[in-house]
């Protein structure tokens, strides 16, 4: 049987690719570690790599008004990145760093057993839903893998960057809070 205490424990050791080489901060997930929704990001901005801890930077500060919207309380869903540690200055997160880093995510999924998980951006809906995904066209999209809904949505950056995509992000989160009602229990208690 898996653990939080282990997971966190061997993430913490991770030397799998260089991106440890030159972050400040693990930054392993927050939130509620048995959430029926899981977000999913890219990986870690600047800010997040200083405190250690997802979304806290400009993006995050979007990602907690969009929850908003939907009455969804940061402290009640959990989130996480495909990359744990942030790469410099921003790029995207290489291949070969997403693959030496999906061990660690998918035990995160394995072990908050969410019923919903939202990927933020393309690179997220990439890795988790279809290599070939299409940001443009297939957000919004359900999708339905080993039992459990998934959606992609802009990144949050990406709304910050564009503002002319925030209404369709906004029927995307319509969309995730119709399906929480449907399948979750708890979220909206
Ligand atoms: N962007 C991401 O994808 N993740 C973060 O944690 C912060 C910004």
């Amino acid at each position: 049987m898996d653990s939080w205490q282990a997971l966190k424990s061997e993430c913490a050791a991770c030397r799998g690719c260089s991106l440890c080489k030159t972050r400040h901060s693990l930054v392993f997930g927050v939130g509620d570690e048995q959430a029926e929704v899981m977000f999913i990001g890219e990986g870690p901005g600047e800010q997040e790599d200083l405190k250690g801890e997802p979304f806290v930077g400009p993006a995050g500060k979007l990602l907690d008004d969009m929850l908003k919207m939907i009455d969804l309380e940061r402290s009640r869903v959990y989130i996480a990145n495909i990359v744990k540690c942030r790469p410099p200055g921003n790029r995207d997160p290489q291949n070969i760093e997403q693959d030496a880093c999906r061990g660690w995510l998918d035990r995160q999924i394995a072990l908050v057993n969410p019923k919903i998980i939202v990927c933020l951006g393309r690179i997220s809906a990439k890795a988790l839903i279809d290599p070939d995904f299409r940001i443009t066209r297939e957000h919004g999209v359900w999708y339905e893998f080993d039992g459990r809904r998934f959606m992609a949505t802009y990144h949050p950056s990406a709304l910050l960057r564009d503002v002319s995509k925030r209404p369709e992000a906004f029927m995307d989160l319509r969309s995730l809070r119709k399906e929480i009602r449907a399948v979750c229990d708890s979220v909206y208690l």
